[in-house]
Parts: structure tokens; sequence; C-alpha cells
């Protein structure tokens, strides 16, 4: 299962991990996959704590981070976060932030102690993901870049690649992973619909050959409902490179996550998640609950566009990850449709070992079919 990228990459298994959380990088690239850190949620001053972290956990091993610069957004074009965040913030309508403070209050999700402070304007433009890449650029075992939203900019994937690393970035459709390509990225993820993702609607079956097809000899890491080794057989067996995971460390021991909101993945089945703007503005995928029926509502107000919506619900974010008990009828949590196969906490450790044990069984059944006279 030692694919090409995997070659290039020093990774035993091609297992590529996206995750917030630290001790998950740490853990996946440790076990001879690939861990990749979300970068969106922190300043470049907390990415730099994070990446140090890293960097004195994962011994020689490799890992990657992941950014998230779309190709549309309010305010593109401007370069100042600061002032970035000042426009953003005036075109709020006052009616929106007033909603979700009325939703949970009515839900009792008590408000944050007085002087905490909440970030509203998150990594995901081009102004605000600048200073983290420059923070990454000064760490050598990031050897993977990746792109949430959008193809990167031509200058950022020269200045990635210059310096010795991979660049790829996600895709939805053939067309998203087209323009990938001609702006020169190193691989391309295609994510299916069922993933916990904002990338399109089309199931992963349907398009990861497509876009294997369409970027050829490009390397493809197949993204959107993989919780199982028979998945990766599939994903490989279809040509891609290697599987880009995400819904499934959510729930490993190392994960940091208030105790509710595992439980609330772990007991969740496949027909519980939602694709909604509810939360970021772009759709994603995540648990049906109070909240995304609220904000579904015909008479109520209409998600706002990236990165407004977050504006207004960055305070429910924080208060339902605190209060996270009390609050999982109107608590964000995003997951992708595997969520079903996902039932109880495991190491990641055990994820991996799991993962290619159930791959080696698929590939060895898979021979067993074959006539033994042939
Ligand atoms: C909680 C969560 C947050 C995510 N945030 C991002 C993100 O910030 N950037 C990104 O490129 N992908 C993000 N994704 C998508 C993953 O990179 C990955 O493509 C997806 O999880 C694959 O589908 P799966 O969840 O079925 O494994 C996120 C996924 C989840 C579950």
């Amino acid at each position: 299962m030692r694919t090409p990228l995997c070659e290039r990459l020093g990774i035993e298994f091609p297992i590529f991990a996206f995750t917030h959380c630290r001790d998950v990088v740490a853990a996946v690239s440790n076990a001879g996959g690939l861990g990749v850190l979300g970068a969106v949620g922190f300043s470049a001053e907390q990415l730099e704590i994070e990446l140090k972290w890293i960097d004195e956990h994962v011994g020689d091993k490799p890992y990657g981070v992941d950014i998230v610069i779309p190709g549309k957004y309010e305010g593109k074009g401007m370069d100042d976060p600061a002032e970035l965040e000042a426009k953003l913030r005036a075109m709020v309508p006052p009616e929106h932030r007033a909603f979700a403070k009325r939703l949970l209050a009515e839900h009792g999700v008590p408000e944050l102690p007085e002087g905490t402070q909440t970030r509203e304007l998150l990594g995901w433009t081009a102004a605000t993901a600048g200073p983290q890449i420059e923070v990454m650029l000064k760490h050598p075992k990031v050897k993977l870049v990746a792109n949430a939203l959008g193809t990167p900019p031509a200058e950022i994937i020269r200045e990635i690649q210059q310096s010795g690393r991979l660049v790829g970035a996600l895709c939805g459709s053939v067309k998203h992973a087209l323009a990938h390509k001609a702006a020169g990225v190193d691989f391309v993820i295609a994510q299916g619909g069922e993933g916990g993702g904002h990338t399109g609607d089309i199931g992963s079956i349907v398009l990861w050959p497509q876009v294997i097809d369409a970027v050829s000899p490009l390397p493809v890491l197949a993204a959107g409902g993989i919780g199982d080794g028979r998945q990766m057989a599939a994903a490989l067996m279809l040509g891609a490179q290697g599987v880009w995971t995400g819904s499934i460390w959510l729930t490993v021991d190392e994960a940091e996550a208030a105790p509710a909101a595992k439980q609330s993945l772990l007991a969740a089945t496949s027909h519980d998640t939602v694709r909604s703007r509810a939360w970021t503005g772009k759709p994603c995928r995540m648990l049906r609950n109070d909240w995304t029926e609220a904000w579904e509502r015909p008479e109520n107000p209409k998600p706002l566009g990236m990165p407004l919506q977050f504006m207004v619900t960055a305070d429910a974010v924080s208060r339902t990850n605190r209060y996270a008990a009390k609050a999982q009828a109107v608590a964000f949590n995003p997951v992708g449709q595997v969520v079903g196969l996902m039932n109880e906490e495991r190491s990641v450790r055990d994820v991996i070992r799991q993962l290619v044990e159930d791959y080696v069984d698929a590939v060895d059944r898979f021979e067993q079919l074959q006539p033994k006279d042939v």
C-alpha cells in the first residue's frame, strides 16, 4: 500500500488525517500516517505554539498543515486583517446576531464569563492565512500544505514548492480539480459530499474516478466517508494514492473535545447529518439539530456568506463548546456520514492498525475471488 506519494513524503501508510487537534496530528504521524493540522482556528501566534509542540512530539516524522483560502468570500482583495475585520463587522445585520442570541437563550445556554475574548474572523481569508503560511514555512517537518476551499493563489503555491514542500487542494468536482492542476499544485484531494467538508455534493464513489482520470498523472487522495480499510482498498483500487480522512479522528482518545460532544457523535447514525450553511456560511456537513433546523425556516434570517456567518456564530461556538453538556441541541458538530461507523472511542494507533488490517483482509478476499487455475 506504499504509494509514490508515500515515498515522496517518507510515510509508511497512505493515510492522511485532517484534524484541528495537535495531539491527533502527532499520534497519526507517529503511527505511520500523515497528520495534518487544520490551521483555520489559530492566529499566527497560536499556530507557532501548536507547530512547535508537534515538532517536539513527532521525532523525525513529517506532518502537514491545512489552510483555508476560499475562491470567493466577502472582502476578498483586502490585505489588512484589522481593516478587513472592521469592514466585515459593519456588514453583519443586527437581526442575525439577535436571532443567534435568542436561539441560545431559548435553549438555556449560559453567556460566556465577562471579558472572554471570542475571535470572529478566523484564518479563512488571504489576509489572515498569509501570516499562518509564514509561520509554517519556519517548521521543516511540515512537508505538506493543503488548501481547503478553492485554488491556492499562484504566488502561494510557488512559495511553498520552492521551500521543498508539497502543496495540494481539496475539490468536489472535475472543474475544481482541473483548476487546481492548471495552477500547478502537486496533488489533489477529491472530497465526496458524504464527507465532513465544504466542497460539493457529488458522492465519493462517483467523484473519485472522474477526478483521478481528469488530473492524471497528478496524484489524487480520496476523501469523504472513509472509516474502514475496505473503503481504503476501494479508493486505492480506483487509482487514488491515499485516503484523506477527517471525521474518524473526532472521537479518538487523543481528540480534544467535550465528552458531551464526543457522545453526540458516537450515538449518531449516518442519517443524522445535514449539509448546512448555518455555522460558517458555506455548506458543510454536521449533525442536524435545533440550530440547523432554525436557520432553515423561511421566517428566520438566512445564513450570510463566508466569513460573515461565522461572525454571527462565533459566540455560539464558544458557548456551546464551554457548556457542551447543556448545549448539544444547538451545538456545532461538524462530521460526515461516516459518523454511523464511529461507535466507540479508540486510540489513534488502534484506528490506524485496524484500517491497515482491514485493508489487507479486503485485498486478500479480492485475491481469493480469482479462479485458482487462471
Ligand atoms: C470537523 C471537521 C472540520 C473540517 N475542517 C476543514 C478545514 O478547516 N479545512 C479542510 O481542508 N477540510 C476540513 N474538513 C474536511 C476534511 O479535510 C476532510 O476532507 C473530510 O473530513 C473528509 O471526509 P470524512 O469526514 O468523511 O473523512 C473538515 C472536516 C471535519 C469533519
